[in-house]
């Protein structure tokens, strides 16, 4: 049972403000739902699309239409099946905290970057303190799928969106070992240098982690010596033997996630999972590049017409940014993405500078707001009702490629970048108080 996780509130037809609050907001206040949910609210009916500050002709959002705010319609007390082994009441505030980072209507749109690494986290942490107990780094198959159900349905009560597990792509198998040869305990820390792990892990450093790899090469030896031994037993069991290296190693590494998380203390652990999920986010443009052709085509004749050239580069960018928030790291990656893709097509000249794209113009919403680099999470406050981070000083032009090639890595100290956002450095700067509309 669970003692503790659950809240009821009740949400039913409502607009989300979603207000991104003043400076110097309090991060650490409190992740608790108060007894009496209170979002700001209003009847839909009575606040209907058009009502953004710049009264976009547009439907406002429309990748996040209704639906999302139906599981908030039900009660909110989980069937659980009682089968699970996971402590979920051990860790009961961090599923609060992903709870919130999940929820319903914006989930999707922080999938990427808030919502699916913190569930990710939770529940590696979650089977890393169960090994304390079972000695094991993975559950079965059988209390994979009861243990992911009983998990979503905690989220869920707590306001989650009801889709999480495709949202993030996360199966029952991911909970088990996988094509790992090891997760047994003691067999972990008897096939890896357990102390070299806990000395490079135990404690990260989130800006220079990414660059540095101390960490994640540990990781990466570690769970390369555990995949290592499945072609040791090649002949004890064949069923290890089906999956390429490749998976092998990457469920190897989420073992060793695993074992690290059960060495640390959840919210030293939960540091130690975000600040590596951010190396990984960053790296990449999340967002998706749909046929571009018209841009090109609008470009091509650049210097007779730059009108229609603008026009078709901010129409492209501003279905782009419905998809997702995204980080200014990840915005910095898109912007040069789509740029190498229309020097390809023999478009060089400065596209965004003639057209005044910034970075923030790659991130959901036309006023902006370029989620930070560092990892952070969506905050529940009973005054400011909803709200995030955003790390958005002013404009800052979005870079174009000099070349058709992709940039080099943000990691080459040797490269400049220009005018990267302040977050890099841990810092949040000012937000602009917007409100935003959530149907
Ligand atoms: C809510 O409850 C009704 C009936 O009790 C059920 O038909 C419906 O599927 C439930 N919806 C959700 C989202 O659980
Ligand atoms: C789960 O964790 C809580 C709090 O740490 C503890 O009181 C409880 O005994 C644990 N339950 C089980 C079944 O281990
Ligand atoms: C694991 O168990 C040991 C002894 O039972 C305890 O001292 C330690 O705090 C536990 N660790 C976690 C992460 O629960
Ligand atoms: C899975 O693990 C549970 C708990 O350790 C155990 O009771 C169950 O028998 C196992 N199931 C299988 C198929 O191994
Ligand atoms: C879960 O496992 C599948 C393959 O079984 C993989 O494609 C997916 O990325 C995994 N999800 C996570 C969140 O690790
Ligand atoms: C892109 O759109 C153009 C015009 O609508 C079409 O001719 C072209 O085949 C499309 N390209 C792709 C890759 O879908
Ligand atoms: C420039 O392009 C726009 C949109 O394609 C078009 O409406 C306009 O007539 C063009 N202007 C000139 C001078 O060709
Ligand atoms: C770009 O220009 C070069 C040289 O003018 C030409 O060879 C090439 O085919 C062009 N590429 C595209 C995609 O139009
Ligand atoms: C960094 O960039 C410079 C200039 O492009 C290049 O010469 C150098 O090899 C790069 N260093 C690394 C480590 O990639």
């Amino acid at each position: 049972m669970i003692g503790g996780v659950v809240r009821s509130f009740r949400l039913y037809p409502l607009v989300v403000l979603l207000i991104l609050p003043g400076i110097g907001k309090s991060y650490s206040s409190s992740t608790e739902y108060p007894e009496s949910f209170v979002l700001k609210e209003r009847q839909a009916d009575t606040f209907f699309p058009d009502t953004s500050p710049t009264a976009s002709p547009q439907p406002f959002l429309p990748l996040l239409a209704p639906s999302p705010l139906t599981p908030f319609t039900n009660s909110t007390i989980p069937k659980l099946s009682g089968l699970c082994t996971l402590n979920f009441t051990a860790l009961s505030s961090m599923m609060t905290l992903t709870s919130t980072d999940c929820m319903a209507a914006f989930a999707p749109v922080l999938a990427n970057v808030v919502c699916c690494p913190q569930l990710e986290a939770t529940l590696i942490i979650l089977i890393g303190q169960s090994s304390n107990v079972t000695n094991r780094l993975a559950l079965n198959g059988t209390l994979a799928s009861y243990c992911l159900s009983d998990f979503e349905q905690i989220l869920v009560g707590q306001g989650a969106n009801i889709g999480l597990a495709k949202i993030c792509s996360i199966h029952s198998s991911n909970l088990t070992e996988g094509s790992c040869p090891v997760a047994d305990v003691s067999e972990f820390e008897s096939t890896v240098d357990s102390s070299n792990l806990l000395a490079s892990c135990g404690k990260i450093d989130t800006v220079n982690e990414c660059c540095e790899q101390v960490c994640q090469n540990a990781i990466l030896d570690a769970a390369r010596k555990l995949a290592q031994k499945a072609y040791n037993m090649l002949s004890l069991d064949g069923s290890h033997v089906l999956s390429d290296h490749t998976t092998r190693i990457n469920d190897c590494k989420g073992i060793v996630l695993r074992w690290l998380a059960s060495k640390l203390d959840p919210l030293h652990a939960k540091d130690v999972l975000r600040g590596l999920s951010n190396c990984r986010i960053n790296k990449v443009c999340p967002l998706n590049f749909p046929n571009m052709s018209y841009v090109i085509e609008g470009c091509s004749a650049i210097t007779s017409n730059r009108t229609g050239c603008c026009n078709a580069v901010e129409s492209y960018v501003s279905h782009l940014q419905r998809q997702s928030f995204v980080t200014n790291l990840q915005a910095l990656n898109c912007a040069a993405s789509l740029g190498v893709k229309l020097r390809k097509a023999n478009i060089t000249h400065d596209v965004y500078n003639l057209c005044h794209i910034s970075l923030k113009d790659f991130s959901l919403q036309e006023s902006g707001c370029l989620l930070p680099s560092l990892p952070s999470d969506v905050v529940f406050d009973v005054t400011a009702g909803v709200s995030f981070l955003c790390d958005l000083n002013d404009n800052i032009p979005a870079p174009w490629p000099s070349t058709s090639q992709s940039p080099a890595s943000s990691c080459n100290k040797t490269i400049k970048i220009p005018a990267l956002p302040a977050a890099a450095s841990g810092q949040n700067s000012k937000f602009s108080m917007n409100q935003y509309v959530w149907l």
